[in-house]
């Protein structure tokens, strides 16, 4: 297992889940059983980072632009995230773990939103660690839904355009309530963001695995923090060295 130090740790991390469907075509398996899979992997990694101290956890679990996967895959998902929430209740209430969603959520199927719902607001004073699920999420949507609502605000007259700045876009958008992730990391071996986070994702560090998201482990999660561990931030300062 990677040593990382226990005072340095990124406060905020992002995941972007990738390689369900590469891990279950690799096993001839269809690519819900990679999902399935995949949820395996999220309960593993809510654990650990719990445990360890991260205090804020983000993880990409639905995309805006997913809805226009094969309809079947859809419904795969959505009874996934349907399960994930029910059989977790418990333990997100045990543990102290504060439940958040991202994304454009009128969209879910009435069930998960139902669930989903519920699981929020049930624990809404944890403080143990922030679980947010970005789902239906995009990075792009989301800058676009609070500038329209600037627009409105402008166009109302209760909003003055010069304050517009990124400290009030940051104070409006959903996916910065618990602050910029300091550290996002992507499975599956692409290196982009995706649409992830893109506002708060300004001085992320990046750190890319090959692992496929269902075989990333604990070692995995432990590799990443000890790379962030080991870079020097600046934004945009200079340091002397
Ligand atoms: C990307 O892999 C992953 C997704 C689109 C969904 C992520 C969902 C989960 C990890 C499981 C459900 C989540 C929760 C919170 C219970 P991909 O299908 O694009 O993989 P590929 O690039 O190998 O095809």
């Amino acid at each position: 297992m990677p040593l990382i130090e226990a005072r340095n740790l990124p406060r905020h991390v992002g995941i972007i889940m990738d390689g369900n469907g590469r891990w279950a075509e690799r096993r001839r398996e269809d690519r819900s059983a990679g999902h399935r899979a995949g949820s395996s992997s999220v309960r593993r990694i809510v654990r650990v980072s719990r445990r360890i101290g991260i205090e804020a956890l983000t993880l990409y679990a639905f995309s805006f632009q997913n809805w226009a996967r094969p309809g079947e895959e859809v419904d795969s998902l959505m009874a996934l995230l349907h399960d994930y929430l029910l059989s977790e209740r418990a333990e997100i209430l045990e543990q102290g773990i504060r439940l958040a969603a991202v994304g454009e959520l009128d969209s879910l199927p009435e069930p998960v939103r139902m669930l989903l719902d519920a699981l929020c607001a049930a624990s809404a004073h944890n403080s143990r660690m922030t679980l947010t699920l970005a789902l239906s999420y995009g990075g792009q949507e989301e800058i676009a839904c609070v500038a329209r609502q600037f627009a409105r605000e402008a166009r109302a007259g209760t909003l003055d355009p010069e304050h517009i700045d990124a400290h009030l876009f940051a104070s409006r958008l959903p996916s910065q309530r618990v602050g910029a992730p300091d550290l996002i990391i992507r499975t599956g071996g692409e290196t982009r963001l995706s649409n992830f986070l893109l506002f708060g994702s300004a001085y992320a560090e990046l750190f890319f695995s090959d692992r496929l998201w269902p075989e990333f482990s604990e070692a995995d999660l432990f590799e990443a923090i000890a790379s962030y561990q080991g870079r020097q931030r600046r934004f945009g300062q200079v340091v002397e060295y």
